[in-house]
């Protein structure tokens, strides 16, 4: 595996790469690897013949109330992770390399980035928006892999790349899961252990929604499934939900029945510190 760590090498190597014809998959990420983003690693190798990750703690999709100076960095352990995965090359470049001092653009979208996340963190889609953009320019991927627990984020970029004609395919992987359910997430690495209990939460609310409609048939009211979940949240110490909706999968609209699209997506926040996300459809997917 290469680590590459300007933007003027990874346009080369994989415009090479280009050439030779091979099928080039990206996955993009802040790096802290988890079991998560070795998923998306190796869903990534099995789609095409080289696999580009990027690790990038981006600032500008960060508030300036977030945690971006303690972001989890750890870039010789991630090097040794990707490499084990077989990884082609993790692009890794400096903040200076991705952002000019003069740097002034933004791709920002309308709706999809207002609701959910986006209500709470302003500016954080257009950030999101633009480093996927300029990481889409330098390595030109055939295909681009993301993790479906940051369904908001996923929703947008399939939007971005309609809209602004990527030839990119993109793909979502399921969420990967701790045994007791809980979301695999580099920010689990700021719970304590009575924190890490207490944001089971999170997983069992999506859980008792999803049984309530499977006990009462899906006419069960969009509201009352969201009342109960913030209900059942809120009942646990410590715990503050930023919010729990029920949406579209694909377009992020409210839902106002369920169907095979409906996905409850919740962000809470633990001890006012950290805040954590999570989704699962309402109806078990076709064929599942
Ligand atoms: O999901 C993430 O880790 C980040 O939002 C991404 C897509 C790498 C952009 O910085």
């Amino acid at each position: 595996m290469r680590l590459v760590q300007t933007a003027a090498e990874v346009v080369r190597e994989t415009g090479a790469w280009r050439k030779d014809g091979e099928r080039i998959v990206l996955v993009p990420t802040m790096g802290w690897f988890h079991e998560g983003h070795l998923a998306l690693m190796r869903l990534a190798k099995s789609l095409g013949s080289r696999t580009i990750v990027s690790l990038f703690v981006n600032p500008i999709q960060f508030g300036p109330r977030e945690d971006l100076a303690a972001y989890p960095r750890d870039l010789d352990r991630d090097r040794r992770m990707a490499e084990d995965e077989g990884v082609d090359i993790l692009f890794a470049p400096a903040v200076e390399e991705m952002f000019e001092p003069q740097f002034q653009t933004r791709v920002s979208l309308g709706a999809i980035s207002q609701g959910l996340c986006g209500a709470d963190r302003p500016g954080h889609f257009d950030g999101v928006a633009t480093i996927v953009t300029k990481l889409f320019h330098l390595t030109s991927p055939d295909v681009a892999v993301f993790g479906e627990k940051d369904l908001q984020q996923l929703a947008l970029i399939r939007r971005m790349v309609r809209d602004l004609n990527f030839n990119i395919e993109i793909v979502g992987h399921p969420i990967i899961r701790e045994p007791d359910g809980l979301a695999m997430s580099s920010r689990n690495s700021y719970l304590n252990e009575a924190e890490r209990r207490t944001a089971l939460c999170l997983s069992q609310a999506i859980g008792r929604a999803r049984e309530t409609v499977r006990q009462s048939g899906n006419a069960v009211p969009v509201e009352s499934l969201i009342a109960d979940a913030v209900d059942f949240i809120a009942a646990h110490a410590g715990c503050q939900v930023d919010y729990v909706s029920i949406v579209d999968r694909w377009s992020l609209a409210p839902s106002t029945a369920i169907d095979r699209d409906s996905v409850m997506a919740l962000a809470v926040k633990i001890n006012g510190r950290v805040r954590l996300i999570d989704n699962g459809l309402l109806l078990p997917e076709a064929g599942r």
